[in-house]
């Protein structure tokens, strides 16, 4: 894995960051096509609404959730090293928590016996046309399906609520250090963590130890409500795999030379 650029520095996110993480995964999602296609159908960037900024803010007040962001310290030349400015936002991951709230720290990491089985496919609904608000309620549906399957009652996991890197800062380690800092704490405590991941962060996740376990798959010119890409191509196939990874256990004399 990647070693995290000098300059850049992971903190825990205030309030006050919540306009430049929404701006972050809007420009971050701009080359993924289920987003251009919702965009395009209800006009605009949802990132940039007064409904992200609610969910972000309702997400930096709930205790269940982090916010951690990636920051450019690089003085950049129009500054003098003097001056005091917020340093800019170049990724930001949000982890999820769940059955951590018993304080006797009793919850169990990780089901005993055999795992139920994965949750079935969603069906396409019977009417047509099919729309953007059909992709929306299929996907949100399967993440439900797939969050009662990975967060059974009282088990505790940790889980990947969203992740973004601007993209003139991909490639540079700064994703994985992202993810790593929700790794380290479940390998610290033991416990399993898992993602709905977007088709194009596959990699990124199988990088830092996520396997694929199941995954959405869906046509999206079945919803594309007769827009065209931006190229003239067809929008197709997108897929969400739900992907989980163990805990690494270190036992005493693991990383001995
Ligand atoms: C996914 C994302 C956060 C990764 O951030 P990043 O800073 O580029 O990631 P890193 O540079 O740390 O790379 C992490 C690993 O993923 C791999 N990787 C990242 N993007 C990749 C791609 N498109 N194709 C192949 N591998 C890729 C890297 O090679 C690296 O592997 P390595 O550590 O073995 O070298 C970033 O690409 C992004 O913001 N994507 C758009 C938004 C998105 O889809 N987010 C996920 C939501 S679930």
């Amino acid at each position: 894995m990647k070693s995290l650029p000098p300059n850049i520095v992971l903190t825990e996110a205030s309030a006050a960051d919540l306009p430049a993480i929404a701006e972050t995964a809007r420009v971050a999602f701009l080359s993924d096509t289920h987003t251009q296609l919702k965009d395009l159908v209800n006009g605009g960037s949802w990132f940039t609404s007064s409904d992200a900024q609610q969910w972000l803010q309702s997400l930096l007040d709930n205790p269940q959730i982090d916010i951690i962001v990636a920051r450019n310290q690089e003085i950049p030349p129009d500054r003098s090293p003097t001056e005091v400015y917020p340093a800019p936002i170049a990724g930001f991951s949000i982890w999820g928590k769940r059955n951590y709230d018993d304080t006797t720290n009793s919850a169990p990491a990780a089901p005993p016996g055999p795992r139920p089985p994965a949750p079935m496919h969603p069906s396409l609904p019977v009417h047509r046309p099919l729309t953007v608000r059909d992709l929306e309620f299929i996907t949100n549906q399967s993440m439900a399906d797939w969050q009662g399957y990975f967060c059974p009652p009282s088990v505790r996991c940790r889980f990947v609520v969203s992740c973004s890197v601007r993209p003139e800062y991909q490639g540079r380690g700064i994703g994985g250090a992202l993810l790593r800092w929700g790794i380290d704490k479940c390998d610290d405590e033991g416990v399993y963590c898992w993602v709905q991941s977007s088709m194009g962060a596959l990699r990124a996740y199988e990088a830092v130890g996520f396997t694929e376990v199941g995954r959405l798959e869906l046509n999206l010119d079945d919803f594309s409500e007769g827009h065209s890409r931006h190229d003239g191509k067809g929008w197709g196939i997108y897929v969400w795999p739900y992907m989980r990874r163990e805990p690494t256990i270190l036992r005493s004399g693991d990383g001995d030379a």
